[in-house]
């Protein structure tokens, strides 16, 4: 594997589909080793974007803007980091051979609708699953709360960070499920999975990558599973290794390998389970690092995102864990642009913490703005940690209004 000089002929060029906090730190990652990044996003200023060599502007659906950046870029290597792309182009990227997708096209366009890739994990590979069945009707929903049983789950087929999910508990929870599904779904598609809902111990992310082994062929190493906590499907905080009984790792790490050598490439992937007991079912997977995969930046010596870097350019990786760790979610608590946070003095004074702020040019009351991790003996003192150092930080106005509203 040979790197070149970044901003010149000989640079290995990455071009980012997608340019949240996850992406920021790839880019990091990437940088480190020399590679010339190229950061494309729907909005200006996104975390990746600050700190890439360069930028792009464009929605990620317009598969026509998207291959007019792609042929002026030249990159090497593009690397989707939202599921939300237009993947058809990817396909024809990819078979003209103009760059290499990131694992694999076809690993992008299943994994952006829970349909490609529920019935490959369920129904070619054989994987246990939640029981499930699609429906496009609100009729068909009705069948399908009837075959899986109560209480389950209705989802979107594109949708992501638990938009447009609902638990339905009973036959008059299916009207609002479908109209809520209907209204936050990301493309206007009247198509939803109905799955039963699985009573686990604890859910967990299984980090699995492809990368290049001493041999030459791509090898499968795994992390420490990370164990996690979604609050409305959306993840507020993480802990790796999760404890789980050796029968159970084992069966986690089959699916993992499984699912992820269907899908191919190199790179880095996070394999969601449920898990109870000994019993594990495979929930969904991102061809791409993961946010519980976060902790990682105070877990391991080699982070998801080094890990990723690593794997998509062809070099060794190691995923040893270095110590036990946490995340834990900083939310904005504010719609506005341009807010500050007051406290990281104090949060960074808990031990073993740290932060990261990512940025985002626009404060949403539920939008993810930072993140807190922390190091420790053992992960309950490393989870109380990472929540009392993210508690310690707060977002504040910087609004002229608001100013002069605090000052009175
Ligand atoms: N079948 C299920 N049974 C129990 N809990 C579920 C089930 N499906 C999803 N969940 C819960 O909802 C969260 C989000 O669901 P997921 O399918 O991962 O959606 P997203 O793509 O939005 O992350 C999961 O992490 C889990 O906590
Ligand atoms: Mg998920």
């Amino acid at each position: 594997m040979r790197i070149g000089t970044p901003i010149s002929s000989s640079a290995t060029r990455v071009m980012l589909l997608g340019s949240g906090e996850l992406g920021k730190e790839v880019v990091i990652a990437l940088q480190r080793l020399g590679v010339e990044v190229i950061a494309v996003d729907r909005y200006a200023d996104a975390p990746a974007q600050q700190v890439a060599h360069r930028a792009h502007v464009v929605a990620m659906t317009d598969g026509t803007a998207l291959r007019k950046i792609i042929e002026a870029e030249k990159p090497h290597l593009i690397v989707p980091e939202i599921e939300a792309i237009a993947t058809d182009m990817l396909v024809e990227i990819e078979r003209e051979t103009l760059a290499e997708v990131i694992p694999t096209a076809r690993a992008a366009q299943l994994t952006m609708n829970r349909e490609g890739i529920r019935r490959l994990a369920a129904e070619e590979l054989g994987l246990k699953t939640s029981p499930y069945v699609f429906a496009s009707t609100v009729e068909e929903v009705r069948a399908a709360v009837a075959k899986v049983g109560l209480p389950c789950l209705l989802k979107p087929v594109m949708s992501s960070s638990g938009k447009g999910q609902s638990v339905i508990k009973s036959e008059n929870d299916i009207g609002k499920a479908w109209d809520y599904a209907m209204t936050s779904g990301r493309v206007a598609q009247a198509r939803v999975i109905v799955e039963g809902f699985i009573k686990f111990d604890f859910e967990i992310t299984l980090l699995t990558v492809r990368a290049k082994g001493a041999s030459g062929a791509v090898e499968t190493t795994f992390c420490e599973p990370i164990g996690h906590i979604q609050v409305d499907g959306d993840y507020v905080e993480s802990w790796q290794p999760q404890r789980m009984t050796p029968v159970a790792l084992k069966k986690a790490q089959d699916i993992a390998a499984r699912v992820t050598g269907a899908l191919g490439g190199r790179g880095i992937f996070g394999v969601e389970m449920f898990v109870a007991g000994d019993d594990v079912w495979f929930s969904e997977v991102s061809p791409r690092p993961h946010d519980t995969g976060m902790v990682t930046m105070a877990s391991q010596r080699q982070s998801e995102f080094d890990l990723h870097a690593r794997a998509i350019l062809g070099l060794p990786v190691d995923t040893t864990l270095a110590s036990p760790a946490a995340s834990a979610v900083i939310y904005g608590g504010l719609d506005e642009p341009a807010i500050a946070f007051d406290g990281v003095a104090e949060a960074l004074a808990v031990p073993g913490s740290d932060l990261r702020l990512f940025g985002k040019p626009e404060s949403f009351k539920k939008r993810r703005m930072g993140v807190a991790l922390a190091h420790a003996a053992d992960t309950d003192s490393a989870r109380a940690n990472a929540k009392l150092a993210a508690a310690r930080v707060r977002p504040v106005s910087t609004s002229f209004h608001t100013q002069k509203v605090t000052a009175s």
